[in-house]
């Protein structure tokens, strides 16, 4: 049972969070939520000619918040996976990422994933980085509800390394980081990021389709090239 009705809704709902650079986060000099999520889906609603509103939460929220239909839309760096397909239908793939292993520079110790066996590795809850991590190796994870405080006890040394999403590790080293995070080791899984709705939503297909548009005729292109182009 979902509350969701294409097209008598005034204004949808879309659930995001704002500390995931370059995907969803708040500019500094504007204080406004910004980033490639949030021009995808603005452009994605004009597409469709829906209205939109933001809600911010936390990452681990969204899921539960969209499979209740508390929230029509969420868009938030999330991967499509078979456990998340049990309770939401997602679009079909915008991006392509994909988890990467960063350390403090200087760290000469752990050169990839087979060196972090009895190593504090630093993450995000609820993330995919987690479940990797208890699945995949011996490594004491610690989660963090905001992955910013997963670098930041990187950077202070209470925490030997962070594994999380390629996109979100590259832009946090280059741009906020002073040089002071690496990245190590080959990309870990491949993991396509999809738009989330309530089991059922006719407002997927909707989505969907504005999806096909604006790859088709170079809308996705523009969007991409401004967050991740040279
Ligand atoms: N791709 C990872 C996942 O789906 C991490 C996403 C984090 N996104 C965010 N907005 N904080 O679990």
């Amino acid at each position: 049972a979902t509350n969701d009705d294409a097209s008598d809704k005034e204004v949808y709902t879309v659930a995001t969070d704002n500390g995931y650079v370059p995907f969803e986060f708040i500019d500094e000099d504007s204080g406004d939520l910004v980033g490639f999520d949030i021009d995808l889906i603005n452009a994605l609603a004009e597409e469709a000619g829906i209205e939109i509103e933001f809600e911010v939460l936390e990452f681990d929220g969204i899921v539960a918040g969209v499979s209740s239909g508390r929230f029509d839309v969420g868009i938030a760096g999330m991967t499509i996976t078979e456990e998340r397909q049990e309770s939401i239908d997602f679009t079909q793939p915008y991006y392509e990422a994909g988890l990467i292993l960063a350390v403090k520079e200087g760290n000469e110790e752990i050169q990839s994933i087979d060196d972090v066996d009895g190593k504090v590795v630093a993450t995000r809850t609820g993330s995919t980085s987690q479940e990797y991590l208890e699945a995949n190796t011996e490594a004491n994870a610690e989660a963090f509800p905001g992955i910013i405080e997963a670098y930041q006890n990187v950077l202070a040394g209470r925490a030997d390394a962070v594994l999380y999403d390629l996109p979100n590790v590259s832009y946090y080293s280059e741009k906020e980081a002073g040089g002071e995070l690496k990245t190590v080791g080959e990309k870990l899984t491949g993991e396509d990021y999809g738009i989330a709705f309530p089991k059922g939503s006719e407002l997927r297909d909707v989505i969907d389709d504005a999806l096909t548009s604006l790859k088709e005729n170079g809308t996705y292109d523009d969007i991409y090239e401004e967050w991740f182009g040279e």
